[in-house]
């Protein structure tokens, strides 16, 4: 199985379908798992990996394990999220210039592909922030922008704000989405559509919630996100005792008995096949994991499939979008840009 590539929005880059996140590289995997798992992506044809400069030692060990063999991948790093001090955090121009620089050092390269702002920054002008990304994109340290975690208007005054300027483009978000997960349906995903942008989902699986391993019961399974101490345990058994998400994770098995698929397949082929969706951001702990997640792509879900899914995991619109959806203007027309057509490697 060969991962197909898509555009990412409008840049002229082309990104495998399914993209890898490293957050559990150095924390839930070994350093000698994480080579693993970076191989076994690498074979498949994946070509776009996902790190912060705030997961632990994951730009780290992305530096090691890619040595001489950089150029095969699109790297994409963060910055805002604090590492210490009352400038360590946001995106000013002076913590942007000291985040890339350490990100660049620990990954061992010369360049970022994709650099995203990890989030909003109330207390940095836009502009500040923008105009120091350009910088870095001219001067060669970043070869293309993007934002995780803004809201509709955020994003809409980024991309405002650049344009105006003449500064380097948003090409990407990062957002969470899932089945457990669909908020971005409302504003963001209609926002990337209409603009372009890629859309490059994390967390896809709930954190593991998704992929059957997790009853409704307080009985939780050894080995797992709910029962390590990670950055991530509080937002998985927060997940856990949310009994909408185990319903829908129910659905998840029941589609994967119908059709022979695991339950993480079901659940990431909903989501790659999505309008507007570009590559959701796989997250494995081990190489079992990433191969069962990796047999995600290269088939489609029947209809009847995906409305049920669609269905159980429903969300309230809420006003101004639920008004347009009945007595808004010409919804039978689609004006947005239509995304271009897959392209299979060669
Ligand atoms: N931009 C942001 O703010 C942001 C935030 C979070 C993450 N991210 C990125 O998104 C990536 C993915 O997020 P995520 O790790 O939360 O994704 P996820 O796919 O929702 O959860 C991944 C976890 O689920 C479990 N799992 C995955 N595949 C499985 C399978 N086939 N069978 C059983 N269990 C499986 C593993 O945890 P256990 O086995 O330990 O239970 C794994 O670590 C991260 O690596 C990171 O790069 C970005």
């Amino acid at each position: 199985m060969t991962l197909a590539y898509r555009p990412l929005g409008h840049s002229g880059l082309q990104v495998s379908e399914l993209a890898l996140g490293t957050v559990t590289f150095g924390r839930e995997a070994s350093e000698a798992d994480s080579r693993l798992i970076l191989d076994r992506f690498l074979d498949a044809g994946g070509n776009l990996v996902d790190t912060a400069n705030v997961y632990g030692v994951s730009e780290d060990i992305l530096g090691r394990v890619l040595r001489g063999r950089r150029s095969r991948v699109l790297l994409a790093t963060k910055v805002g999220q604090p590492v210490g001090g009352p400038n360590g955090e946001g995106v000013s121009r002076r913590h942007i210039h000291e985040a890339i620089d350490s990100s660049l050092r620990r990954l061992d390269t010369d360049w970022i592909d994709l650099y995203h702002i990890h989030c909003w920054d109330p207390a940095t002008p836009l502009e500040e922030t923008l105009s120091t990304l350009n910088d870095l994109v001219r001067t060669g340290k970043v070869r293309y922008l993007g934002v995780s975690n803004f809201a509709g208007w955020q994003l809409a005054k980024a991309i405002g704000v650049a344009a105006r300027a003449g500064w380097e483009p948003i090409v990407s978000l990062t957002p969470q989405y899932s089945l457990v997960e669909r908020g971005v349906e409302r504003e963001l995903l209609p926002a990337c559509r209409s603009e372009g942008v890629a859309v490059l989902p994390w967390s896809p699986l709930g954190g593991g919630i998704l992929t059957g391993k997790y009853g409704p019961g307080p009985d939780l399974p050894a080995d797992t996100r709910a029962t390590g101490w990670t950055n991530n345990t509080a937002s998985m058994l927060r997940r856990l005792q949310d009994e909408r998400n185990h319903v829908i994770a129910d659905v998840v098995k029941q589609v994967a008995g119908d059709t022979g698929h695991s339950p993480a397949q079901v659940a990431l082929n909903w989501l790659l096949h999505r309008d507007g969706v570009t590559a959701p951001i796989l997250g494995a702990r081990t190489v079992a994991q990433l191969e069962d997640n990796l047999g995600a792509a290269g088939w489609s879900l029947d209809p009847e499939h995906v409305t049920s899914l669609d269905d159980a995991s429903q969300i309230a619109l809420g006003y101004p979008y639920d008004w347009d959806a009945s007595y808004g203007i010409r919804q039978g027309s689609k004006p947005d840009r239509a995304f271009e057509p897959e392209r299979t490697a060669p």
